[in-house]
């Protein structure tokens, strides 16, 4: 799943001021950007808190946003998501009322059984015990919901959890050129331990403008020698010799201490995949893979119908430490659920999806066969 987080902040650090009125930090450019990302996403996710200081709709109104979702097989409303251990939510609030698409409350067991089932009239509600309304274990009950990109707009508790806890995918602030200067107003986040510091800087993707705003988007997974290094494995994938039944994947396998090692879906063998040919030959010479990491051109396949292993599975037994990729394996083939077997296993997953049409290119004969119905492909 990708995750986005995203606010609008003072130049001073506030997401918003301490009078009861919503503060307005958004130019209308940045609005126009908020609402597309929302729309480009499955589900959208706030704290209880902002719904019952802010009142969001959260609702994709434009008619041209509706329309680029249902082209691209999404239901016309991104899901809502909320998260609230007291379960103090009116269910009259717009977040309930407004848009089709379904509505999602986290609820502790803790919450109180009233609450509960008046929640349960206007929303899907998931009850997890308090030690389970964790970042991770809510991504993995949405991504078993379906959810593949998730939106999450805030508030400052909601972004200090998913940040702090490394689940965030990339960032996007827009900074509003004026001061609050309450002290005591919303910051973007909270004191906690983030896993980036004076010591570990996140990567910045990209710096614009929208209307008076400055935008800033970082990337929280990968930085640019992860970009680089996937680029030639993707590279790597127009070496694979042709064929109509399995993808053409590239890899670049590079152990802890820095040995690199290469491979090309069908390099050596009929059947094997880019990532196993690295790894047979890291094998061949005789080098540790343990806190390696694998840059494949493609999500790590999970069943393989010609080997007892499947890559991911071969790439948790060798204990590496981490895997960047750019394509998720299109869907309508095989259901793949490398990255979901590979983050079970602890293993650091990043996914440059801004390379993924280029990860796919090679493979246009079998997604897009002229004038035929593709053959279901074997990786
Ligand atoms: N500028 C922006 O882009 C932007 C965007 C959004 C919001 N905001 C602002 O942010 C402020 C609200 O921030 P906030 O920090 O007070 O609240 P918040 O993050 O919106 O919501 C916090 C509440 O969410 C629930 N919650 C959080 N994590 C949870 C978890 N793991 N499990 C279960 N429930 C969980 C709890 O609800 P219960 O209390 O019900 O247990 C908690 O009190 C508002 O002023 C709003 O205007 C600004």
């Amino acid at each position: 799943m990708i995750v986005r987080a995203s606010a609008a902040i003072s130049l001073d650090g506030y997401i918003n001021d301490l009078s009861s009125q919503r503060l307005i930090l958004s130019s209308p450019e940045d609005w126009a950007e908020v609402k597309a990302a929302r729309a480009a996403c499955d589900a959208i996710l706030v704290g209880a808190e902002t719904i019952r200081q802010d009142d969001p709709a959260l609702v994709t109104r434009q008619e041209t946003l509706r329309a680029q979702r249902l082209a691209a097989g999404q239901a016309p409303d991104p899901i809502k998501v909320t998260l609230s251990r007291s379960g103090k939510l009116d269910p009259q609030a717009r977040f309930f009322t407004e848009g089709a698409g379904e509505k999602i409350v986290f609820l502790s067991e803790e919450a109180p059984e009233k609450a509960v089932s008046a929640l349960q009239k206007v929303a899907t509600v998931f009850r997890m015990a308090d030690t389970e309304l964790t970042p991770s274990h809510i991504l993995n009950r949405l991504e078993n919901h379906g959810v593949r990109s998730l939106f999450i707009e805030g508030g400052t508790r909601v972004l200090t959890e998913f940040l702090s806890q490394d689940a965030v995918d990339y960032l996007r602030i827009a900074i509003a050129p004026f001061f609050v200067g309450e002290a005591s107003a919303p910051r973007l986040v909270g004191e906690a331990r983030f896993p980036f510091h004076k010591g570990r800087r996140m990567h910045l993707l990209r710096s614009g403008r929208a209307g008076d705003m400055a935008v800033l988007e970082y990337a929280l997974r990968y930085d640019a020698e992860d970009y680089a290094r996937l680029e030639e494995a993707i590279a790597l994938a127009e070496n694979c010799p042709c064929s109509e039944t399995a993808y053409s994947v590239g890899a670049l396998l590079i152990t802890a201490d820095g040995h690199r090692f290469t491979g090309y879906s069908r390099e050596t063998a009929p059947n094997n995949h880019a990532e196993e040919e690295a790894i047979l030959k890291a094998e061949q010479e005789g080098c540790s893979l343990e806190g390696a990491t694998i840059y494949s051109s493609m999500e790590p396949c999970s069943t393989r119908k010609s080997k007892p292993l499947s890559c991911s599975a071969l790439i948790c037994r060798h204990r590496m430490r981490r895997v960047v990729f750019a394509a998720y394996e299109p869907i309508h083939f095989v259901h793949c659920c490398g990255e979901r077997m590979l983050k079970e296993a602890g293993i650091d997953v990043a996914v440059i999806e801004s390379l993924s049409s280029r990860a796919l290119a090679v493979n246009r004969h079998i997604l897009h066969p002229v004038g035929d119905d593709a053959t279901e492909p074997n990786r």
